[in-house]
């Protein structure tokens, strides 16, 4: 998709000589928000948002106004900011049952959490003489560990999930070796939405003496409290032994504006491996706790305000809403003829055909409007349940729209022209090369 605004907006290639009037340049952002809003509000977007009601944004970018110049890395500045830090992390522990010897940082996001916790996992594993790091994960963790792989140089050996979707533990376990730093578990993972068997996981980690990072990046802010409101939850957080290290998204259902998460590691120890510290620049004594040098402490800020204004009572009453959401959807979805929900998942709900091309009712789905997500081993897609898909009607709409595109794609089987012929070349290994280079040309374009 390249710039639909080409036209309508000329493209701005220079500095304006003259700086332009800030009604104008508001009028023109408000424009381009307004025309953007409805899909995401009125609940056609898998995830994305996860709270959106107007009063909540209002108050987080009153406090982000209030916070805008703040930046941690001076903390004798804005001692402020790393109190809210400090905080955020705190409470974040304490709803995944870490005791005071839980500690973390606020991240940018899921994928920073993750990055930094693979990055501290190797620098502990340099410090105890593995040279050729690896981690174990299974295949449905999320694509960020594939990029720390990348980035660090840690061996991923990525094993395929059992046949309920979770991971596979016995072939986990199996993988584990004397270069193994981390292993890896998703509660939920983003695919099909299942919580991996941690504990087990957890159990045969430690025992090899290698630590355990459970990316709750997703479930985080929801398990804890579906599991206070009496629904199945297995166990995913710190009250398990072998669990070292986890990451809860702060800017999903943390309810906090995009741009922050929480990483969290038993032991001040395990963290210290994360920091960068430097003694001998000249610029002076430096450290930076996370990848970024300057941070944006206003977003610290906002976080901190998302998480005490919502307290327990407004994460309960949240999760109930979803959870119940949930339900509906996948008790529908389950009534239609031709697709399968995969496994029994709690929010994130994950949809395959044996009949049909699930892509191609991806791509369907999208002519009417849906931003839902394609996936892949198994094909399937999926619909991550939030806030927004809570209100009167979208429910209805999803199931109607669903059941229309499962009929289309059973009487057009060749029907979706825009991403099912690409999900289906990059089913072969041979073609993923050239799916990859594919996708790198649309990246150039988003900033042509
Ligand atoms: C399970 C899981 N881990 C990690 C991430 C990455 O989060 P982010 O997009 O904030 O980097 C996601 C995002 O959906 C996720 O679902």
């Amino acid at each position: 998709m390249s710039n639909p605004y080409k036209d309508e907006f000329p493209p701005v290639r220079e500095i304006p000589l003259h700086g332009r009037d800030h009604k104008d340049v508001l009028a023109m952002m408000t424009d381009l928000r307004d025309r953007e809003e409805s899909r995401w509000v009125d609940g056609f977007a898998s995830g994305s948002v996860y709270h959106g009601d107007p009063e909540h944004i209002a108050f987080l970018s009153e406090v982000y106004a209030l916070h805008s110049q703040t930046n941690p890395l001076h903390a004798d500045l804005w001692p402020s900011i790393s109190k809210f830090d400090g905080e955020i992390c705190r409470m974040t522990a304490t709803m995944l049952n870490g005791d005071d010897d839980v500690v973390g940082t606020v991240s940018s996001g899921g994928t920073e959490s993750i990055l930094l916790a693979m990055k501290t996992y190797r620098d502990r594993g340099f410090a105890n003489g593995i040279t050729e790091p690896e981690m174990v994960i299974p295949a449905t963790a999320h694509a960020a560990f594939d990029k720390a792989s990348q980035y660090f140089g840690i061996k991923k050996v990525s094993i395929q999930p059992g046949p309920d979707g979770r991971a596979d533990v016995v072939a986990m376990t199996a993988a584990i070796n004397a270069n193994t730093v981390v292993v890896v578990g998703s509660a939920p993972n983003y695919p099909n939405g299942l919580v991996d068997p941690i504990e087990a996981l957890a159990e045969a980690a430690s025992e090899r003496g290698v630590g355990m990072h459970v990316d709750a990046c997703l479930g985080g802010f929801v398990l804890p409290w579906a599991e206070r409101l009496g629904y199945e939850v297995p166990p995913f957080d710190f009250r398990i032994p072998g669990v070292t290290s986890m990451s809860a998204d702060t800017h999903k259902y943390g309810y906090a504006a995009k741009g922050t998460s929480v990483v969290l590691y038993r032991g001040k120890a395990l963290r210290h491996f994360q920091y960068y510290t430097t003694a001998s620049w000249s610029g002076g004594l430096y450290y930076s706790p996370t990848f970024a040098g300057s941070r944006p402490g206003a977003l610290i800020a906002q976080c901190w305000a998302a998480m005490v204004s919502m307290g327990e009572d407004g994460y309960l009453a949240a999760v109930r809403q979803i959870l119940e959401t949930a339900s509906q959807v996948k008790a529908a979805v389950r009534e239609i003829d031709g697709i399968e929900v995969i496994g029994d998942p709690l929010f994130d709900v994950a949809w395959k055909s044996d009949e049909v091309n699930i892509w191609g009712v991806l791509d369907e789905m999208a002519k009417r409007g849906w931003s839902l997500n394609g996936l892949q081993e198994p094909a399937a897609m999926h619909l991550c349940v939030t806030l927004r898909h809570c209100q009167t009607g979208v429910v209805e709409r999803l199931v109607a729209d669903l059941a229309a595109c499962v009929q289309y794609l059973r009487e057009n089987p060749d029907a979706g022209s825009d991403l099912a012929p690409v999900y289906g070349m990059a089913q072969m290994t041979e073609m993923q090369g050239l799916v990859e280079a594919g996708i790198a040309d649309y990246v150039d374009k988003l900033y042509e």
